[in-house]
């Protein structure tokens, strides 16, 4: 028996979303295979190991994951999808399932996974970066000169509609759309409570996809999917409450475009140094038909309704089986 943890819960704004994809992953890993420890982080970052369905408090943390074989870290968001806890296992020599540190934090980080993205030539929308500076913003250039921040400058570089971000975000949490000057400049604002680093980019109108890229002998791609959002755009209660929001496999796009999204997700998946899995995030331009990467998820949701479980089941690959051989690339590599 292969004695796994999945850590679960976590100290980010998508601690939710962890549970519902540890509860998942829990339902359906192989019983005979692995002896499960379950571990929760509350969201103070206290831990706890889950026995007979008790939460006991971790005492001695170091003591507790040394015990084990291989880590499944399912947690979304900062302390998780970050790369810190990918360093914390790999200083105790602990093999996870996952990306490393560099791929995780780089991931994680909208304005570098855009500048990595961008030194692939992998095709993005057109963005300006900010920083915040206690109570003021400054705008941050190609070669990381900073200036104060005066929001008309924002709109010599891009056109309306923009959509405004935390750097470090996930599940659309922070996330703003902004049509004027004003709804700019609030939008920055309220990015500016989730990260000091802000990301404004232009929208780009149509199709919103994803790919699935799995590791082991080679890097293989899923099929492509489609978001079908049940509002404007895909917001956190689009994501998670709206049961109207969809998602179609194989994306209903033309047999080429599907070839082009699967490169261009393992070429992205190989620009931040990739390792296990990832999804890849797109949009097909409407008007051009033209790619455009939007981010990476070096976690992405693992519910058994996630794109990124649907994807490769779809292509043959059950939920099970999936997280069988995630487990085994992990034990793999170390
Ligand atoms: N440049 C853009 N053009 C059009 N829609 C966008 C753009 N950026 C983000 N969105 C919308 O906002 C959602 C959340 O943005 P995203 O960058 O994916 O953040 P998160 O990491 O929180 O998922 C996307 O799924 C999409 O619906
Ligand atoms: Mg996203």
């Amino acid at each position: 028996m292969i004695k796994l943890g999945i850590i679960h819960g976590g100290l980010s704004t998508e601690h939710e979303v962890s549970e519902m994809s540890a509860k998942s992953i829990l339902e359906n890993l192989n019983k005979e295979k692995y002896e499960i420890h379950e571990i929760f982080i509350n969201t103070y970052g206290k831990w706890y190991e889950v026995i007979d369905g008790k939460r006991e408090e971790v005492y001695n943390l170091l003591w507790t994951l040394k015990e084990l074989d291989v880590v499944f870290p399912v947690l979304h968001g900062l302390w998780g999808e970050d790369g810190t806890i990918q360093g914390m296992l790999e200083m105790l020599q602990i093999p996870y399932v996952g990306c490393g540190v560099l791929a995780s934090s780089v991931g994680m980080d909208k304005v570098y996974t855009k500048m990595i993205f961008e030194k692939a030539n992998i095709p993005q929308t057109p963005y300006v970066y900010i920083k915040k500076n206690h109570d003021t913003y400054l705008l941050v250039n190609e070669n990381f000169d900073e200036e104060e921040l005066e929001i008309p400058r924002i709109t010599e570089k891009l056109k309306f509609p923009m959509f405004v971000k935390p750097s470090n975000s996930g599940s659309s949490v922070g996330v703003k759309k902004a049509t004027n000057m004003e709804e700019l400049k609030q939008a920055i604002e309220y990015a500016g409570h989730y990260d000091r680093k802000i990301l404004v980019e232009q929208e780009i109108i149509g199709r919103e996809v994803e790919c699935a890229v799995l590791d082991g002998d080679e890097i293989q791609a899923s099929t492509v999917g489609e978001i079908l959002s049940a509002e404007e755009f895909y917001t956190f209660d689009a994501k998670y409450n709206k049961p109207e929001s969809k998602t179609v496999i194989p994306a209903n796009i033309e047999e080429e475009k599907i070839e082009e999204i699967r490169n261009l997700a393992i070429k992205a998946f190989k620009a931040i140094d990739g390792k296990g899995l990832s999804r890849v995030d797109f949009f097909v331009e409407k008007e051009t038909n033209k790619v455009y990467i939007n981010e990476i998820n070096t976690m992405p949701g693992f519910t058994q309704i996630s794109m990124y479980p649907k994807l490769f089941e779809s292509v043959g690959v059950s939920y099970s089986e999936l997280l069988d051989r995630l487990i085994e690339n992990a034990m793999k590599t170390k």
